[in-house]
């Protein structure tokens, strides 16, 4: 479905390299059809390409052109000058994704037109095994031959999920951010270890494997989380005891706070572009 087609990233950051490298590992693509472009860091570009095999180009113009996909991976701050830049550039109508935080289809109809292809995705870092959980919705003129297009793209480096866009905010906190919460409760799982007298890269070890076997027992056992825990927590034992710390210290509601809090983040994001619609209007 990828065959011979061009695939332009706007931003050669950390989403930008994760992205294609997971494209890259799952074959979905050949490095030739990928052209990355940023701003000024002319060094980053060397190292992707000379890591990962794509072409490097700084000429927008021709890049744009000749793709069929653009990929939007700056941040939200530098969103607006980006998309005022290539507008002018997509009356061949390539796919227009953008990864952005906050960015809704309607702003990006509104600085480009109504007829631009636009998609709004929400991968995470884990893009770069090809594990991502990314969650789309598309703007009125992706027709359904171009969803399956996009569909097939951002399975190339995970799971892919349409979301209603209403809802983009929350996915956002619940799958995007929310690598790092895993990352943080590692950490305090080697902080721990450490402590008591383990080394950190033990405590490291064994979290990893850890996690990964009770995400694997969700995923294989077909038992809910719940399920699970409880058939391995007996009165008044062990796993019952730090069970009960976790909900003395409400981190439910702390971890429920934190996806939320990012959800806001993208919420406040998705106001402030809608104000530059507004503005211009
Ligand atoms: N990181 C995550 O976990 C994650 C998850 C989901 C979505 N996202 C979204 O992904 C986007 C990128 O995040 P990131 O972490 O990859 O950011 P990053 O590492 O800071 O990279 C941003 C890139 O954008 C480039 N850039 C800025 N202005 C540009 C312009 N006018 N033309 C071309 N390139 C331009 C920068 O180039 P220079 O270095 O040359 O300035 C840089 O390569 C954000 O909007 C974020 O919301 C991130």
């Amino acid at each position: 479905m990828m065959q011979g087609k061009q695939i332009v990233f706007l931003g050669a950051g950390s989403m930008a390299e994760a992205m294609i490298r997971g494209l890259l590992a799952n074959q979905l693509v050949e490095p030739n059809q990928i052209t990355v472009l940023n701003r000024t860091n002319a060094e980053r570009l060397k190292e992707l390409q000379q890591q990962y095999g794509v072409t490097a180009s700084q000429d927008l113009d021709s890049c744009i052109s000749r793709a069929s996909v653009v990929v939007m991976a700056v941040k939200p701050k530098d969103a607006e000058e980006i998309f005022a830049r290539i507008s002018s550039l997509i009356d061949h109508s390539p796919l227009l994704l953008s990864v952005i935080a906050g960015l809704s289809t309607e702003t990006m109809t509104h600085w480009t037109s109504k007829n631009t292809k636009v998609v709004r995705v929400m991968p995470n870092t884990s893009s770069a095994i090809s594990m991502s959980t990314t969650g789309y919705c598309t703007g009125k003129a992706v027709s359904t031959e171009d969803k399956a297009i996009v569909h097939s793209l951002l399975s190339g480096f995970g799971t892919a999920y349409e979301i209603e866009e209403a809802k983009m905010n929350l996915f956002t906190g619940l799958a995007g951010s929310s690598p790092a919460y895993m990352y943080a409760v590692m950490e305090y799982f080697e902080d721990t270890a450490k402590a008591h007298g383990f080394t950190e890269e033990e405590g490291r070890q064994w979290i990893v494997d850890v996690m990964a076997g009770a995400a694997e027992m969700v995923r294989q056992t077909n038992r809910t989380p719940a399920e699970l825990r409880a058939q391995v927590t007996s009165p008044k034992g062990t796993t019952y005891e730090g069970l009960a710390r976790l909900e003395a210290g409400q981190a439910k509601d702390v971890f429920r706070e934190a996806i939320e809090a990012s959800a806001e983040k993208a919420q406040e994001f998705e106001e402030a572009f809608k104000q530059t619609t507004k503005s211009k209007a």
